[in-house]
């Protein structure tokens, strides 16, 4: 089973280099070939982005500069799913703070955390765009909107028994 800690596979390695040798600089593949790590491992070891780095030429410091700024790139182990709150001004309005309560409640989480069963990772994000639907956020990158506790609710139970 591959884990953060195994090398990257050739072939996911072949597809980074692919990308990089479309670029005018390699290192102009640096979001794309961490997405890709992620994809198949769920985050970015700190191993993984030591290799891609290594392929795309640039110290891992620079690529670690990159990763930390994206907060759509997870560089700590994340649960199956995640919910990324927003936290801008329009959602914590239109009652951000109490739903964040729910959740948090419900999970037996606080944010940043993930739930014991490894189900759940409940994230506070910025604002992404949905404001005229707020309180907004996003779900395994699935944009959601106008939430309530009852849809809070029924989502958590959808993502306990998904895979
Ligand atoms: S403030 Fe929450 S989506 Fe814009």
């Amino acid at each position: 089973m591959s884990t953060a800690e195994t090398p990257l596979p050739a072939p996911l390695r072949a597809e980074i280099l692919a990308l990089a040798a479309q670029e005018l600089h390699p290192r102009g593949a640096s979001v794309a070939a961490l997405r890709l790590v992620q994809a198949r491992f769920g985050w970015i070891s700190t191993a993984h982005l030591c290799e891609v780095a290594g392929l795309l030429g640039m110290s891992a410091d620079d690529l670690d500069g990159i990763a930390t700024y994206f907060n759509l790139l997870f560089r700590r182990p994340v649960g199956r799913h995640v919910i990324m709150l927003c936290d801008s001004v329009s959602c914590w309005i239109m009652g951000r703070e109490p739903l964040c309560a729910h959740l948090c409640r419900t999970l037996g989480i606080r944010p940043g955390e993930t739930t014991a069963d490894n189900a759940i990772t409940l994230l506070p994000t910025v604002c992404i765009g949905h404001c005229d639907h707020a309180p907004a956020m996003l779900v395994d990158n699935a944009l959601h909107g106008d939430v309530t506790s009852a849809t809070l609710d029924q989502l958590i139970d959808t993502l306990r028994h998904a895979p």
